[in-house]
């Protein structure tokens, strides 16, 4: 059986890393890099970090409008799959690569089994939002990280097989925070030696507008402790024209590798973010996360108390940054660490009911 897997941009290549390694030896992957993130550190750390292995196609889309950017994988995702003749589409996420690719499948008649599906925040000015919706209705069946996400996807219609699988977020930090630890020396190389808060911005909603990224800034800026930024390309690409500067007490760092961010979320004070996957891996370490967005898709991160949504305010944020230190419980929302080999058990299983593989692999 030929599995296509797609992964474009950073999150994905941390979701797809515990699923390759479980497919192995149990079919062919043919790991596919649409090129949407394209520099060393926001692509090539992480194939080394997670130990993933090369992709054996690189579509080179590089950066565009929404609409360029997922016109080129479409296009380029079309001709990969009419040349490597896969039996299914592997998809993650919710980016500008998923949706090119989730069409080029659907039109193709390709099936697409869709990890991380059903994870809504119902704001359709997201990108993000319209790209996991399109890609979760022409998905043939849909992996979700907890049971709300399944829950979402029964409310719009959804007739697939949807299974709750949990978070293959969880399975990398188990496989890789001890050697992220033994490994990286991010808090000597930036001088944190106690408190620090961790922030990290890159949101359209955030970045592309000055006055909330100002805002944003300046909540920062007021935090009592010293504020690590390790700073998303757009975003620094966005803060360059504005009038305030980024000083004491936040220091602005380039993108960092995954051992780095593990190892920077699990020892910050407090995690300032509007990205879904450290929302969740701030949950899963038992940070205190506190999100600069309206909504957040992992409710059940606020549900538990571990999470807090913040307008893009500089008074709410440097609030938050002082108060907020949650200590309850922190329920088994995202499953048991072991999501991946559930993937991989799930798209084998897929492939035997076809008569693709022998029966003897899915044993
Ligand atoms: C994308 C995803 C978002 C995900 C995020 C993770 C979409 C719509 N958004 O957002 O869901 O959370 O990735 O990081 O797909 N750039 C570089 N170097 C790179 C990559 C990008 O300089 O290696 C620049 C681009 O030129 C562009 C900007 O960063 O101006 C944004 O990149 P893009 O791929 O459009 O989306 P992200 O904001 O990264």
């Amino acid at each position: 059986m030929i599995v296509f897997s797609v992964v474009g941009a950073r999150p994905e290549f941390i979701q797809a890393a515990p699923v390759s390694a479980a497919l192995k030896g149990q079919c062919r992957e043919v790991l596919v890099h649409t090129g949407q993130h394209y520099d060393d550190e926001m692509s090539k750390t992480f194939f080394r970090d997670l130990e993933l292995p090369e992709p054996d196609l690189f579509l080179g889309v590089g950066s565009g409008t929404q609409s360029e950017q997922t016109a080129r994988v479409l296009e380029r995702t079309e001709r990969a799959i009419l040349d490597t003749h896969p039996n299914v589409m592997l998809l993650r996420s919710d980016t500008n690569s998923t949706l090119g690719a989730a069409l080029a499948a659907a039109k193709l008649g390709l099936p697409i089994i869709k990890v991380e599906a059903g994870c809504r925040s119902f704001d359709r000015s997201m990108p993000e939002e319209i790209n996991r919706v399109v890609a979760d209705h022409v998905a043939s069946a849909l992996l979700c990280s907890t049971a709300n996400c399944q829950t979402n996807l029964e409310s719009e219609g959804i007739s697939g097989p949807i299974e709750v699988v949990g978070d293959v977020l969880l399975d990398s930090i188990e496989t890789n925070l001890s050697r992220a630890e033994q490994r990286s020396d991010v808090l000597t190389r930036h001088g944190l030696a106690g408190n620090y808060v961790l922030a990290t911005i890159h949101r359209a909603g955030n970045t592309d507008d000055p006055a909330r990224l100002a805002q944003i800034i300046k909540g920062l800026r007021a935090s009592p402790l010293p504020v690590i930024f390790p700073m998303h390309p757009r975003t620094a690409k966005m803060i360059e024209p504005l009038e305030i500067a980024v000083t004491d007490p936040v220091q602005t760092i380039g993108p960092v590798s995954y051992l780095d961010m593990l190892v920077l979320t699990r020892h910050a004070t407090a995690v300032v973010t509007d990205s879904g996957g450290i929302q969740r891996e701030a949950y899963m370490m038992g940070r205190p996360c506190i999100t600069v967005r309206p909504n957040t898709e992992w409710i059940e991160t606020i549900a538990a108390g571990w999470n807090i949504l913040v307008q893009a305010d500089a008074g709410r944020i440097a609030e938050a940054i002082q108060t907020f230190r949650p200590t309850g419980a922190r329920p088994p929302v995202f499953g048991d660490g072991h999501a991946g080999r559930r993937v991989a058990d799930f798209v084998m299983q897929w492939g035997s009911q076809r008569g693709l593989v022998p029966s003897a692999a899915t044993a």
